[in-house]
């Protein structure tokens, strides 16, 4: 698909990834129903259950499924990459989802990020909007799992650290060593806005823009207690209706 984007969901741990990632995933999915990619690439994995969705085969249990057994090699021998990659894809309304899962025994953590990659590669062409919803640091930009990026989202809660895990990641993301990410745009959400101010030079220190203000949003707490899918949030809900402002902003087809 030649508009095809991928927009990715990166910030310290706890500053909201997963629920903007969630919120995404349900807007877009309404406005490019069918067409839509998420990606949960946090090992410690919880877009599932914010998705209300189970997920049984994973990225990493495939590669220690076929690390680990001779038939299921064979079983493979004929299936290109992309079909079974595919095979990972679990359906929900208007999306699908791949997993990473977290990777079983030492040592094969690269290897389940080089699977990781290798199917958001040949998958995500496929799909008008794919989302990644990232791990806590840089790593995964770091070992380029992610290469290509056209809307980096940098979540931070109001914190210095958060402030500057975003600095590192960008630093990761530009590195002048090698590669670096191809991103084409990238901006913070900042997260749990009380009516404080942020650090500004913490703030400007990033290189960074500020795309979007997410409240403490009661909607999101009370969900949360309840256990209750996030992309399911009614229309009024703060958070859902500034992301949907950010989104209108960002992709003129929105
Ligand atoms: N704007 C918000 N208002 C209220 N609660 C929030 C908000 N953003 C995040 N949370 C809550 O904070 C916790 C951490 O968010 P999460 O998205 O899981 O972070 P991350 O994926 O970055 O680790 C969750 O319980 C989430 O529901
Ligand atoms: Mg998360």
């Amino acid at each position: 698909m030649e508009n095809s984007i991928t927009i990715a969901v990166v910030g310290k741990g706890g500053t909201g990834k997963t629920v903007v990632a969630t919120i995404l995933i349900g807007l877009l999915a309404k406005r490019f129903p069918g067409s839509v990619l998420a990606i949960d690439a946090d090992s410690a994995s919880s877009l599932p259950y914010t998705l209300e969705m189970d997920v049984e085969r994973t990225v990493s249990r495939l590669r220690s499924d076929v690390a680990g057994s001779r038939d299921i090699q064979d079983e493979y021998r004929h299936v290109s990459s992309k079909d079974m990659m595919r095979t990972l894809l679990a359906k929900g309304d208007g999306f699908d989802l791949m997993v990473l899962g977290r990777p079983e025994g030492a040592g094969c953590y690269c290897a389940v990020n080089d699977l990781l990659k290798l199917g958001i590669t040949l998958l995500s062409g496929d799909y008008r909007v794919t989302i990644i919803d990232g791990e806590a640091g840089p790593e995964q930009l770091n070992r380029r799992v992610v290469s290509k990026v056209d809307l980096l989202l940098v979540m931070c809660d109001m914190s210095i650290r958060s402030l500057r895990t975003a600095k590192e990641i960008m630093n990761v993301a530009t590195s002048e060593h090698g590669e670096g990410v191809n991103v084409a745009q990238a901006g913070i959400i900042l997260n749990r806005v009380r009516g404080d101010e942020p650090e500004y030079k913490a703030l400007a220190n990033t290189g960074l823009r500020v795309l979007a203000q997410l409240p403490e949003d009661p909607c999101i707490n009370q969900y949360d207690r309840e256990g209750r899918a996030l992309l399911d949030l009614p229309q009024d809900c703060p958070s859902r209706q500034e992301i949907e402002r950010m989104l209108r902003e960002i992709i003129p087809e929105y």
